[in-house]
This record gives C-alpha cells, sequence and structure tokens, in this order.
C-alpha cells in the first residue's frame, strides 16, 4: 500500500514537538461539553496543544481536537519550522497553492478510509463521538468534516467546512452561508430538481483540511489545492454509495445525498463569533447512505467557540486578500486576520504607499475580495500587523474619521455576525455595514516621525547579558 499524508502522519510529528504542540488526555471525558471546556481552560493559560481524548464516554473511538488551535500549528502543518516568522507561513501557504496538483486515485482495496463499510439500515451516526460543543447549542454537531459536492454545471468538485447537526442515525444537517459556494452549487440542485449527492469526510492532514477551505473561484476544484498544499496529489478512491471521490487516507467518510425538498433547520449553536448562531430554518438535510472508516479511525472534532475555528480560514482568507490588494497596490507588503476580529470580520493590510489615496484603495479591494469581511484596517509599512496594539496606535495616530474612515452600508456580509441585518433595516439579514480605516500617512505632506530604536544598538544588546 503506498505511503500518503494524513492525520496520523501529523499526529506523531506534533508529538515529537513536546507539550506546546501535542498533550494527550487520558482520563475518561464527557462528549458534552467536557473536550470544550478543556481546551477552552487550556487556551486562557495561552496554551493550544493539539490534543487527543483517549476515552470520550460512549464512544469506542478516540477524539482529536485543537488541531488550527495556533500560528505554530498551522505552520507545521505547511512544513515551516515552529519559530519561523508568522509572514513565511502565509509565504508557504501561497507558494503551495500557486502550484496545485492533481488528485491521484488509488483501487479500493488500497484506501486505508474503506476498512469498515456501514450501507443502508447498517449506517448509525450515534455511534460516532460526536460532541454537544456549548450548553445552548440544539444538538451535537460535527464541526470539523470536509462536504465534498460536484458543481452540476462545470463538473468541478467543491469542497468546504459547514456545521451538521446530528438529526437521526443517518441524516445530518447543512447549514451553508448563503453567500457560500455550496450554498450557490445546492440552490442550482434545487433548480434543477435533482438531488445533490454529498461526500463528509472527517480526519485527515491539516493541509488537506485548510486546501479544503480555499476561498478561490468557484471554477478551482479544492482537491487540487489540496494536493498543492500537501505537497502530493490528493489519494482518491471510488465511493460506495455515491458518484464522488473520496479521500483515500482520511479517517471516517460519510456518504450520501441531499434532496432540495426535503429540509431541516439547526440552532442555536455556539460560534466563531463567540455568540449563540440563531436558529435557522431551511437548510439542507444529508441523507446518510454509507459509513466507512479506518478500523482505529480517530475521530476530529473543533471547538467552534475557540480561536481554532478562526484561525483553520485564517491562512485562505488571506491570501485572497493580499491577491486583491495587490492587483490595486502592488506595494502591499503584509496581510493579517487577528483573532481579536473574529479573524473573519477583520482583516489588518500593510502597505508601502507612493500615491496618496493607496490607503483607501486597499481597503476597496481588501473588502471587495470575501464576503465575510465587515472591517478594513490600512497601515503602512512599518507598522507590525502581527501586534493588535500597534495597530490601534496607527488608527489613534494617523487617521481622522471624517476624512480616512469610510462606511459602506447594505452590503453582503455575514449572516453570522450578530448586528447583520436585512433588506429591512430592522430585520436580521446577512448585510453589513463595511468599514474601511485608511491609518496609513500622508504620502506627500510631512507628518511627525515615529521613533524607532537605533538598529545597530537593538541587535547588539542581548537582554541575558545584561540582566542579573
Ligand atoms: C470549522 C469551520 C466551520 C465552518 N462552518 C461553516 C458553516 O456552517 N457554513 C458555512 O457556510 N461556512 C462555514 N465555514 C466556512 C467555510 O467552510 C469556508 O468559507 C469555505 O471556504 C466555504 O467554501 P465554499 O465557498 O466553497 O462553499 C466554516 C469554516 C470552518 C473552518
Amino acid at each position: 500500500m503506498r505511503a500518503s499524508k494524513d492525520l496520523r502522519m501529523f499526529i506523531s510529528e506534533a508529538r515529537q514537538l513536546g507539550p506546546k504542540f501535542f498533550q494527550r488526555v487520558e482520563r475518561a471525558v464527557d462528549p458534552k461539553l467536557e473536550t470544550c471546556v478543556i481546551q477552552q481552560k487550556l487556551a486562557k493559560e495561552g496554551r493550544f496543544p493539539f490534543l487527543r481524548f483517549e476515552n470520550v464516554v460512549g464512544a469506542n473511538l478516540p477524539v482529536v481536537s485543537n488541531m488550527f488551535g495556533s500560528y505554530d500549528l498551522l505552520g507545521l502543518a505547511l512544513g515551516i519550522d515552529p519559530g519561523d516568522q508568522r509572514s513565511q507561513i502565509l509565504q508557504a501557504f501561497r507558494e503551495k497553492t500557486a502550484n496545485p496538483i492533481e488528485p491521484v486515485y488509488v483501487g479500493q482495496s488500497d484506501a486505508p478510509v474503506r476498512q469498515v463499510i456501514e450501507k443502508d439500515e447498517d449506517v448509525d451516526l450515534t455511534k460516532l463521538p460526536l460532541i454537544h460543543h456549548s450548553e445552548r447549542d440544539s444538538g451535537k454537531y460535527i464541526t470539523c468534516g470536509v462536504l465534498l459536492i460536484r458543481d452540476p454545471d462545470s463538473g468541478v468538485i467543491n469542497t468546504g467546512m459547514y456545521r451538521h447537526e446530528l438529526k437521526t442515525n443517518n441524516a445530518v444537517g447543512c447549514m451553508f452561508n448563503p453567500a457560500h459556494h455550496a450554498a450557490h452549487i445546492y440552490r442550482r440542485y434545487a433548480e434543477l430538481k435533482k438531488r445533490m449527492e454529498a461526500i463528509l469526510f472527517i480526519g485527515h492532514h491539516p493541509a488537506a483540511l485548510i486546501g479544503s477551505l480555499a476561498e478561490g473561484s468557484i471554477e478551482t476544484s479544492e482537491l487540487d489545492v489540496m494536493g498543492g498544499l500537501l505537497g502530493e496529489g490528493l489519494a482518491v478512491t471510488d465511493a460506495e454509495t455515491v458518484d464522488l471521490p473520496v479521500p483515500a487516507f482520511a479517517e471516517i467518510v460519510i456518504e450520501g445525498y441531499l434532496d432540495p425538498l426535503s429540509e431541516t433547520s439547526d440552532g442555536p449553536f455556539a460560534e466563531f463569533t463567540n455568540f449563540y448562531g440563531p436558529h435557522k430554518e431551511q437548510i439542507g438535510l444529508m441523507h446518510v447512505t454509507a459509513i466507512t472508516r479506518r478500523e482505529d479511525a480517530f475521530y476530529h472534532d473543533l471547538d467552534p467557540a475557540h480561536q481554532e475555528h478562526n484561525l483553520a480560514n485564517a491562512l485562505s482568507l488571506e491570501s485572497c486578500v493580499y491577491d486583491s490588494v495587490k492587483r490595486l497596490v502592488p506595494g502591499v507588503t503584509a496581510v493579517s486576520f487577528p483573532v481579536a476580529g473574529s479573524c473573519r470580520f477583520m482583516t489588518y493590510v500593510s502597505i508601502k504607499k507612493t500615491v496618496a489615496g493607496q490607503g483607501k484603495s486597499a481597503g476597496i479591494a481588501a473588502l471587495a475580495a470575501n464576503p465575510n469581511i465587515k472591517t478594513a484596517i490600512i497601515v503602512d509599512h512599518d507598522v507590525d500587523i502581527y501586534d493588535d496594539s500597534r495597530v490601534l496606535w496607527a488608527v489613534n495616530t494617523c487617521m481622522e474619521a471624517d476624512r480616512d474612515l469610510t462606511l459602506i452600508p447594505n452590503a453582503l456580509g455575514s449572516h453570522l455576525n450578530p448586528s447583520a441585518y436585512g433588506e429591512v433595516r430592522d430585520e436580521r439579514g446577512p448585510l453589513n455595514t463595511k468599514m474601511i480605516f485608511d491609518a496609513t500617512r500622508p504620502v506627500n505632506k510631512p507628518f511627525e516621525e515615529p521613533i524607532r530604536p537605533p538598529a545597530d544598538i537593538w541587535d547588539r544588546i542581548d537582554l541575558k547579558d545584561w540582566l542579573c
């Protein structure tokens, strides 16, 4: 059997790096709330290890979580040494995604994910260690499964992560943001009056999972992006009951279809916004036709109210903002999605400004890159955008709101943002008022000089030689 990058390979890499990267929990843990509270208590202490829960009450499979808990873990997924600069992680992501690799086909007998096959009346999702994440959640959710579907018009495979509430022992909900490609594709199946076949795979190498979240064109297959990030074609095989490719080295695969004529509802559900997302009517319902898995499968969970939810998407969002700004402002120097802004809602962009107006242009381009972005803060290249305090310093010293703050009301944003509104202003809906903070300094006019420590003395002084 050929070797292929997978979740197990990543677990052993992370384990070798010690407790900052990987920790095991051997005590029995309740799948209702306890795994998440352990993760959240660690976060409170500034600790973000990838976690492996060996003994989940009522389950015979171990659970892993917090795979995307820190930038160090994201870097490790892409082969960046811990401690390297944050900007190198984005650079690696961009280089790898610029070189997509098509999937490679392997025979069904070479696919570890087919070691156990359950079909029809043997399908029982309740045997998986699904987690109940927050007290007011409407139920148990699969939070880290990748849904794989085919665009009925182009035939291109689309992937993404969506929340999936357990509905019965053979059905889960599928909640798509109306702005996302999956929602567009699902609406097309409804127009065509056809069922949408789907695969939900759980557990794989994080490079593959990050690739599944690529925010590129609907014409790009994320399977190729996953290959680029893995550095090898994603191994796929035939599914058991649907006509879709299945990642052969995944841990668990759930096969089935969504019938747009039979929908469900979900929520409330604790979200990346740190608020409970509201109850949603008329969301997709996936009828499960088969579950295949490894004999000793790991179940991969993600705490949706923890920063790992936001970081999972961050590189992809940073990269698409970088591309968008670069087209309008070639001097873009860095892009980040700070955890402080719920990641998806706010981006910081630094530019080497050479012409008046480029700060605002960079803001327009950043907002245009992705519908979820509500706030774009643009600063000069000498402001460290990985340090929130420096960005806030620039906002409060370099800009004046009447001139440098731009508001764009009634724009398509995130339906999960608690302050979002509908076409009628006091209704809930997916509209946001977008904000551009142009905190760049003028290029042609004198402006106070920022203080910088003298570079030669800074480099020369090593504190451990000076302090006793
Ligand atoms: C853990 C996780 C959960 C997510 N949940 C949802 C969700 O419930 N609905 C949704 O539309 N997007 C969700 N997203 C965001 C999408 O997966 C992401 O934006 C993806 O690129 C969308 O792909 P698409 O535009 O091809 O549909 C989630 C992302 C992550 C990392």
